[in-house]
């Protein structure tokens, strides 16, 4: 019996939130792992009401026109830069995403890439394996000490905090920078995390390491260019698990070529899964592909968050994990 509601989900879903959503709404779900093209995407949409973007499915105002019934994208991350929201918001197209669920394990991949650059950890990997190793060398594979350094942190939501709380562990010090206003939440952080606030500038300049937790936006988009790359330290190493635009790659391949930084560890690119030869090829880099939230129990949890939205949302609750809440009235009328 048809549930009155039509839900496609871009990507499989884990099974208890696959069962919700069937539960509440008639739905068609892409079963694979392949990126959908923006035609399949408007073509599995034309008589949708809810998208469940698992793959960072491109939503612009074409597929939103053309697809006039859509009414909600549940976008199964906690970046949406996929999405645009102002084009959605015109249109009552309610946006959500999948906050607080996934810090731990982005943090976690943070200090992986950090450690793993740092201390060459995947260079070493390669080395042992590729049958280089001849016996112990008091010189061999040197890397960066972690404790005692400095760490900068670029956007200090909750994943930059959960960051800084790893960093007490390592005994790391501590900086930070992000976009709002001064405000408590800079003194809590200070008395919670040890981490002080400082200014871009000044967190270039002093940091050893540098990892960049900002979302994506038009302020962020190439805030690490040439002229930033110029004032960091040489021995610094950047890591990114927020999104690949935020750095300026072709400044970031001039920077680890000509030793203006020492190395960099990414987890996102700027056109995934696209990875410049370049990169690829540098031994002060490790790169992976875009797996900060991937644990078993934050991809259940990020589903089951996603799908909870869609039912609260088409049951009259606007979801607290709305991006776009001043979309809810025009929502409503449409539902
Ligand atoms: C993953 O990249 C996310 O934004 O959740």
């Amino acid at each position: 019996m048809s549930k009155g509601i039509r839900a496609f989900v871009s990507g499989k879903l884990s099974d208890k939130a696959a069962k919700m959503l069937s539960e509440f709404a008639d739905v068609d779900m892409h079963e694979y792992d392949d990126p959908l093209t923006q035609e399949q995407i408007i073509n599995n949409l034309r008589n949708k009401d809810v998208l469940v973007s698992v793959l960072g499915d491109k939503v612009d105002a074409e597929v939103m026109d053309i697809c006039s019934h859509l009414k909600l994208v549940a976008n199964v991350a906690v970046g949406f830069d996929n999405v645009h929201i102002e084009d959605a918001t015109a249109r009552g197209i309610l946006v959500t995403n999948t906050p607080g669920v996934l810090d731990d394990a982005t943090a976690d991949l943070a200090f992986g890439l950090l450690l793993s650059c740092a201390r060459r950890i995947v260079e070493a990997d390669r080395f042992v394996r590729e049958g280089m190793w001849k016996g112990w060398k008091r010189d061999l594979m040197l890397g960066h000490e972690i404790s005692g350094k400095t760490l900068g942190i670029v956007g200090m939501g909750r994943i930059g905090q959960a960051v800084a709380r790893r960093a007490r562990g390592f005994g790391l010090r501590t900086i930070y920078v992000r976009s709002s206003e001064k405000d408590d939440k800079d003194e809590k952080i200070a008395r919670e995390l040890d981490a002080q606030r400082t200014t871009l500038d000044e967190l270039l300049r002093r940091s050893d390491f540098i990892s960049v937790n900002c979302p994506l936006n038009a302020k962020t988009r190439h805030l690490i260019g040439k002229k930033e790359f110029a004032m960091m330290k040489p021995n610094c190493i950047i890591v990114n698990t927020s999104r690949g635009a935020i750095i300026d790659t072709v400044a970031l391949m001039d920077a680890l070529e000509t030793g203006k930084v020492a190395g960099a560890a990414l987890d996102v690119f700027e056109n995934e899964p696209y990875v410049p030869d370049k990169l690829m090829t540098m031994t002060n880099t490790v790169l992976t592909p875009h797996i900060g939230s991937a644990s078993l129990e934050t991809r259940r949890a990020m589903d089951e968050l996603a799908v909870s939205a869609v039912i609260k949302a088409f049951s009259g609750e606007l979801p607290p994990n709305a991006v776009n809440p001043n979309a809810w009235n025009r929502f409503k009328t449409r539902t």
